[in-house]
């Protein structure tokens, strides 16, 4: 069908056709961009696919993470790290003012429960919007996203996060292994030569670990080493940096409870967690005021996304000011909501504005 009608605008003109550039998947994050376009028939969008490995599937509005029987499907792209010449797959466009809805359909972390989804002609308007759209696509996640999420605050909610399975391969041993896929987290690996990481709480008696915020591997270890004072390592969540993790989410963590140290000991006790998957690993002290004072630390969180480092930095101290004073108003000096899926579309408005332009410009010729 797309083939045909190309066939005879090609004898009409190509002078009026606009083409679109739509990043998929573009610096690992699981997006389109831009997240729609508006397009006229005998237009075409290339679709430039980026390192992972993603697909550009039609489904509907109704169902957005439902391939559409005999839609477009590019099939999966997978495209390697560091790879220079992005694979592109076109797509005609023949439809006038029709909505188009499309999806990535890797299952493996649910691309499009994410959020990753795209449209052609979404109405600015009433019920059928793209923001409407990636909200359905984000409702299919799965019941375990429901974490319990303080909306008070201007620090991004928690990813949504679904558990995968991955065949680990280490030397001549091949083994299966259910992990947490997190956007953005790496796939599992065993270290080559698994590492112990070594974390200083408290080091020269302020309220800090040191290193704060480390990468480390399957099979790694993490050793945590009690300076003077009166600490723990406690886990938490991104969520939740102030509380232990079974309170907020019961899955229980790992405690190391209070060591008091004196200023004068020269053996510093330690306590030692092993690494199992990439997911990433939140904690903080429990000591009152320290977590409020910004004592946490993280292991292999994801720079690239919201729930970065920083971030959690900036919750703990949210919370666990609010948690010792209620009198403290929340942090409202950002001015950013956590409606992510609003700053995606300004940004989408945004790029669809500086296509606009291209459009006009193709059409000056
Ligand atoms: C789309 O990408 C191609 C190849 O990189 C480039 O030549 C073209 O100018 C781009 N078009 C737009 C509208 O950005
Ligand atoms: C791409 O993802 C699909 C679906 O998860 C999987 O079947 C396929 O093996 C993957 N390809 C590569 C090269 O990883
Ligand atoms: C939009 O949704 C509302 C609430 O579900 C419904 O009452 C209304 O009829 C819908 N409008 C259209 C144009 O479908
Ligand atoms: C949630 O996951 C379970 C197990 O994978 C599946 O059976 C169920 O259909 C899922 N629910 C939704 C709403 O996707
Ligand atoms: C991987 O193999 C090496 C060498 O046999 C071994 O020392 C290491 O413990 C293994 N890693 C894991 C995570 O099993
Ligand atoms: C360490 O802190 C905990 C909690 O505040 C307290 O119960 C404990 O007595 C302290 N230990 C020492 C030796 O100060
Ligand atoms: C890794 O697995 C071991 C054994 O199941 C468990 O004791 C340990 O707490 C786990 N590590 C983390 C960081 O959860
Ligand atoms: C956390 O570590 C990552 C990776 O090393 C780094 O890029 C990032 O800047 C660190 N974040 C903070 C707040 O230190
Ligand atoms: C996100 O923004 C939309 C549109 O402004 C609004 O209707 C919705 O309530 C917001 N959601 C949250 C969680 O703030």
């Amino acid at each position: 069908m797309f083939g045909t009608l190309v066939l005879v605008l090609a004898g009409v003109s190509s002078a009026y056709s606009a083409t679109f550039n739509v990043t998929v998947g573009a610096d690992g994050q699981l997006a389109y961009s831009p997240a729609f376009v508006r397009a006229a028939p005998g237009d075409f969008v290339n679709f430039i696919f980026n390192p992972k490995n993603h697909t550009v599937t039609q489904s509907s509005f109704a169902q957005p993470c439902t391939p559409l029987d005999g839609g477009y499907d590019t099939g999966f792209v997978p495209v390697a790290a560091g790879t220079v010449d992005l694979p592109v797959m076109q797509l005609p466009i023949s439809q006038a003012d029709t909505p188009i809805w499309f999806h990535c359909k890797q299952p493996v972390g649910n691309h499009c429960g994410q959020g990753m989804v795209f449209a052609i002609n979404p109405p600015t308007e009433g019920n059928n919007t793209f923001d409407a759209f990636q909200a359905q696509a984000r409702a299919t996640l799965n019941a375990t996203a429901t974490t319990s999420v303080t909306s008070v605050w201007s620090t991004p909610s928690p990813q949504p996060w679904a558990t995968a399975t991955a065949t680990v391969t280490n030397g001549t041993s091949v083994w299966t292994t259910t992990y947490t896929s997190y956007l953005g987290s790496v796939p599992p690996s065993p270290a080559p030569q698994p590492i112990d990481h070594k974390i200083i709480v408290g080091v020269d008696t302020q309220f800090i670990y040191s290193p704060a915020n480390i990468s480390a591997a399957i099979g790694d270890t993490v050793t945590f080493e009690f300076h003077p004072k009166n600490h723990t390592v406690t886990q938490s969540s991104f969520s939740n940096p102030c509380q232990p993790l079974e309170q907020s989410t019961g899955t229980v963590g790992f405690k190391s409870g209070f060591q008091p140290v004196s200023a004068d000991d020269t053996e510093f006790p330690t306590f030692r967690i092993t690494i199992n998957d990439t997911a990433p690993i939140w904690g903080y002290c429990g000591q009152t005021g320290h977590c409020a004072a910004g004592m946490v630390f993280a292991i292999n969180a994801v720079e690239s996304g919201p729930n970065n480092f920083a971030n959690f930095v900036k919750l703990a101290k949210q919370t666990g000011a609010t948690s010792t004073s209620t009198s403290l108003a929340p942090a409202t000096t950002t001015g950013s909501s956590n409606n992510n899926s609003n700053a995606a579309l300004s940004n989408a408005k945004i790029s669809w504005i500086a296509i606009g332009f291209s459009i006009v410009a193709g059409l000056m010729f």
